[in-house]
């Protein structure tokens, strides 16, 4: 049973709706960019490397029934469709990276007649996609080489299938060690407040038949002091020259207590998470979501006083220290992350 997160089907953006998952599996099509805008910020889909293809198809989408026929105009137009979508969600730099992609993709071809740039506009979408396809699978390779035979992997949030086109990151790596037959077991943190630990991961690792273990976000701790967890991975949203990681709420903790255990700690992720431009992780812009997803969203009754104060900031950036290595597609980096990220980001290899 082969999933896709998110593809073009018969002139319409199709994507898994996670928001019905794990109940139930539904598809939503999506025939224009308001939709698009309100299921990115809505999470109906999301996952950093997913939202870099929703990005391509966006942008295509946005302007497939331009009428302008000029390229300034059409420029105009498809300026404005990456301006929108870039407002819906600010921290994943896979967003940004397909965004800008496409804008560029525009601008290399502005000779050509309008109809024939849309044409080139959809082939780079369809490469994005297909590109990340082959990166997850790369990362499996080069991740599972990190996995012994019968290890016990803790996971945060969801990097995997869902959060990408078919493959996943920190999962890929999972998934690929289980194809070299290797016996590895998950605990997956449930991933207050909304829940993609306990609502996705699970729900894709059970769907392919690994190990897993559901655990709340604050019973890391005692899993890693009893030697229940021999290695941590996660994926990131985006990642600075000197390694420090923006990932889901909850990955810093995660990184303080592995390196408190002796804990391997690894990121995850393609090369269109890292963000050449900011040198640490004070330059990452983190989201804040509304408070009703941590006192009402998935209570049958608010679990709060009505008025309370609520922080809710939707990722945290774990520091290049307590990084043990990043997985990518073009190979795993180690420290000195300053030297070592430009080189291998900047290679061909990949
Ligand atoms: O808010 P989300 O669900 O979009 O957050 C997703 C994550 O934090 C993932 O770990 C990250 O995007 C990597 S996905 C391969």
């Amino acid at each position: 049973m082969d999933l896709r997160t998110i593809e073009w089907k018969n002139g319409q953006i199709k994507i898994v709706d996670q928001t019905k998952l794990p109940g139930k599996l539904e598809y939503l099509y999506i025939r224009d960019l308001k939709t698009l805008w309100h299921a990115i910020k809505e999470l109906k889909v999301r996952g950093a490397p997913a939202l870099g293809a929703a990005a391509g198809l966006g942008v295509y989408l946005g302007v497939k029934d331009s009428k302008a026929k000029t390229f300034a105009r059409f420029y105009g137009e498809l300026d404005k469709v990456i301006r929108y979508l870039g407002s819906s969600r600010p921290t994943a730099k896979n967003l940004f990276w397909g965004l800008e992609r496409m804008g560029s993709a525009a601008i290399k071809n502005q000779e050509k007649a309008i109809t024939e740039i849309k044409k080139i506009l959809f082939d780079e979408a369809q490469k994005i996609i297909e590109e990340d396809r082959s990166a997850c699978r790369k990362i499996g390779i080069y991740g599972a080489k990190l996995i012994n035979k019968f290890d016990t992997i803790m996971t945060v949030c969801n990097a995997g299938i869902l959060a990408t086109i078919d493959y996943g990151t920190a999962l890929g790596v999972i998934y690929r060690a289980g194809e070299e037959g290797k016996k590895v077991k998950v605990f997956a943190c449930e991933t207050r407040p909304l829940l993609q630990g306990a609502r996705l991961t699970v729900w894709e690792l059970k769907r392919k038949g690994v190990d897993v273990t559901l655990n709340c976000d604050n019973m890391a701790a005692i899993l890693m002091a009893q030697g229940k967890i021999d290695k941590v991975i996660a994926g990131a949203d985006r990642i600075a020259v000197n390694g420090d990681t923006a990932n889901k709420i909850g990955t810093y903790s995660l990184a303080v207590l592995a390196h408190h255990h002796k804990i391997p700690f690894y990121i995850a992720a393609p090369s269109s998470t890292f963000d050449l431009s900011i040198k640490s992780g004070k330059g990452i812009v983190i989201e804040q979501r509304n408070s009703c997803e941590v006192t009402d969203l998935f209570y049958k009754r608010k679990m709060s006083h009505k008025a309370v104060k609520v922080f809710n900031p939707a990722f945290d950036v774990t520091p290049h220290n307590l990084i043990t290595a990043i997985i990518t597609e073009k190979g795993v980096i180690r420290a000195p992350f300053s030297k070592n990220i430009k080189r291998v980001i900047k290679s061909c290899k990949g």
